[in-house]
């Protein structure tokens, strides 16, 4: 067993020895920037917990554990075009300090460099893992796929947006943790029920995500906050926003979400959310699926003792503010 701290430091010391330099600079370069500039790599840690949970080699889940992290990346470069996001982790997002057609190319190496680290993955696992893997990456698309969709369609009912956000965030979050578990040889229920201990609190992280767009602190989160009003999301707060209002605050969520500037626009819409108290909310949400993920943490056949840095874990995740 190893504590999340130590393995944070070795997922720290991994990426921070990678050289991606190559030619041309223009590809790699922002492969390098995005990879060095940190984040909170969740997911290589998951997967190195989900394996030492299990008493794995951690030596086995390190290259899936790298795969998952380049992967998210790449989705990072992509998604902050898509959703005209010009800060990411205090810094400016790859298709603003470069251009578009660089953010889209380093990440379609990124892609490729993902699949480079999880075929690395030692043979006796690769199938099971490649194919976790593969689905993952696939409904990832999905989610974002819909989240596109979502930001012109007026009616995104609560199941339209909890499905939305179980793919495009819980299932790489879910999988990271199964490909820890399944290099370390847990059974199948085991390996499920850390997936979906996985859903559950990657639902939990992409409605806190949402709410953090809304509420957080630029300084403190690194993405601009209220990006997700500006660009018609429909996130839980909004969706949540409308079930409550009456028929003058629909108006004035109407009005609001109307509005041409951006600041007045973000002014307004925060306005109406507080009135409405969309923040409790979406916290007891957050609340509710942490609560659900721990039922399946509980149901994990292992001493209680070694699952204890998960359950920490996800409370943590619950109550992040970055
Ligand atoms: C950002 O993921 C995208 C979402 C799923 C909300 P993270 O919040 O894990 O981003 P980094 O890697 O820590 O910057
Ligand atoms: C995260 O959605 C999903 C993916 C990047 C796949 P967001 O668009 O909310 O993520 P952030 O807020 O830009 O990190
Ligand atoms: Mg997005
Ligand atoms: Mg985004
Ligand atoms: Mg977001």
């Amino acid at each position: 067993m190893h504590t999340t701290k130590e393995l944070q430091a070795k997922v720290r010391d991994i990426f921070d020895n990678q050289n991606y330099i190559n030619e041309p600079k223009r590809l790699y370069e922002p492969i390098q920037y995005s990879l060095s500039q940190g984040g909170k790599r969740l997911r290589p840690l998951l997967a190195l917990l989900g394996c030492s949970i299990f008493k794995g080699d951690l030596e086995t889940v390190i290259p899936p554990a790298i795969g998952l992290e380049i992967f998210h990346n790449f989705t990072l470069l992509h998604d902050d075009i898509m959703d005209e996001a010009p800060i990411r982790r205090g810094q400016a997002s790859v298709y603003k300090k470069w251009d578009t057609n660089t953010a889209i190319l380093s990440g379609d190496t990124m892609f490729v460099l993902a699949y480079e680290y999880v075929t690395k993955t030692k043979a006796e696992f690769l199938v099971e893992v490649l194919r976790v893997f593969n689905q993952t990456a696939r409904e990832v698309c999905e989610g974002q796929q819909y989240d596109m969709n979502y930001e012109t369609q007026d009616l995104v009912g609560i199941e339209d947006y909890i499905e939305m956000i179980r793919l495009k965030t819980a299932v790489l979050i879910a999988a990271a943790l199964k490909i820890g578990a399944i290099v370390a040889h847990a059974n199948t229920d085991d390996a499920q029920n850390i997936y979906d201990f996985g859903i559950n609190i990657g639902l939990a992280f992409q409605l806190r995500d949402d709410l953090l767009d809304a509420f957080g602190k630029l300084e403190v989160f690194g993405k601009p906050i209220g990006n997700d009003i500006v660009t018609n999301k429909k996130t839980y707060l909004y969706i949540v926003a409308y079930e409550k209002a009456d028929s003058m605050q629909k108006a004035a969520l109407d009005r609001a979400f109307s509005e041409e500037n951006n600041e007045a626009k973000i002014k307004a819409v925060l306005e109406l959310y507080e009135q409405l108290k969309i923040k409790e909310e979406t916290e007891k949400m957050i609340e509710d699926y942490y609560e659900k993920s721990l039922q399946y943490l509980d149901a994990i056949s292992i001493e209680k003792e070694q699952k204890a840095e998960l359950y920490d874990f996800a409370k943590g995740l619950m109550l992040r503010e970055v």
